[in-house]
C-alpha cells in the first residue's frame, strides 16, 4: 500500500545563526513541513527556544509548522505555541496527567493535536486518544538531541499504531522523528509511517533538495 509521505526538517539540526535563510532554503528544496523541536531542560536534558523564534520565522515560509513540545508542564504554553503560528501542536504522553486535556485545548485554539510516545512508551497508551488526535510521533531516539542512533525496536511499535490507526477510520498522520536517514526512512514508510522528521540528514552535508529526495519512497 502506498500513501504519500511528508518529509518534515527538524530546525534543531539548523544553523541558528541564519535561521530564516535556513526555513527558506529547506522550503525550496521541497520540505512538506517544518518541525519544530521546543525543549525545557526538564522533560528533556537540553533545551532549544520558544514561542518567539517560532513567530519570528512564521513569515518565511507558508509551509505547515509542526510544532513538537518537549515541556513539562505543557499546557499553559499552547496558547502562546497558537499565537506564534503552529499548524499542529504536539503534546508528549509522559508530559503530564492530563494529556486527553491537553489535545482538547489544541483542538479548541483551532489546530491539529498530536500526541508523542517516548521509546519506553507502549502503544497501547493511545486507546483512548485515537478517536480525538490528527497525529502520532513515534520517537526512534530518546528526545532532546539531534543525531542520535535510530532505535530499530521502535518499527515494531509503528507497525502496531498503524494498524490502530486504519482500524478507526480517521485521518491520523503517523510520523516518525529520530534518526533518520535514507534506510531508516525506507524502514519506517515499511512499517507504516507517513512523516518523516529528519534534522542531522537534512541540515548536514550536501544540498538540501537532495538530501530531501532521498528520504523519499522510491
Ligand atoms: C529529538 C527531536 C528530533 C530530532 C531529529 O528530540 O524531537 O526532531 O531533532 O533529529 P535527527 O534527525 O538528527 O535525529
Ligand atoms: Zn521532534
Amino acid at each position: 500500500m502506498s500513501r504519500p509521505v511528508r518529509i518534515a526538517p527538524s530546525i534543531l539540526s539548523a544553523d541558528f545563526a541564519r535561521l530564516g535563510e535556513e526555513v527558506r532554503a529547506v522550503d525550496v528544496a521541497g520540505a512538506d513541513w517544518i518541525h519544530l523541536d521546543v525543549m525545557d531542560g526538564h522533560f528533556v536534558p537540553n533545551i532549544s527556544f520558544g514561542p518567539n523564534i517560532v513567530r519570528a520565522i512564521r513569515p518565511l515560509t507558508a509551509k505547515p509548522f509542526d510544532v513538537h513540545l518537549m515541556i513539562a508542564p505543557v499546557d499553559g504554553y499552547l496558547d502562546a505555541f497558537a499565537q506564534a503560528g503552529a499548524d499542529t501542536i504536539s503534546v508528549h504522553l509522559e508530559a503530564g496527567p492530563h494529556v486527553h486535556r491537553s489535545v482538547g485545548r489544541i483542538k479548541s485554539l483551532g489546530l491539529r493535536a498530536g500526541v508523542a510516545l517516548n521509546p519506553g512508551t507502549p502503544a497501547k497508551m493511545l486507546d483512548y486518544l485515537l478517536d480525538v488526535v490528527d497525529q502520532v510521533i513515534v520517537m526512534t531516539v530518546n528526545p532532546g538531541f539531534g543525531g542520535q542512533r535510530f532505535i530499530e525496536s521502535q518499527l515494531k511499535k509503528v507497525a502496531a499504531i498503524r494498524k490502530m490507526i486504519d482500524a478507526t477510520g480517521r485521518s491520523i498522520d503517523l510520523e516518525v522523528d529520530g534518526g533518520i536517514d535514507a534506510e531508516t526512512a525506507r524502514q519506517a514508510i515499511d512499517a507504516g509511517a507517513d512523516a518523516l522528521v529528519a534534522g542531522t540528514s537534512v541540515f548536514g552535508e550536501g544540498n538540501y533538495a537532495a538530501n530531501i529526495a532521498r528520504l523519499r519512497p522510491a
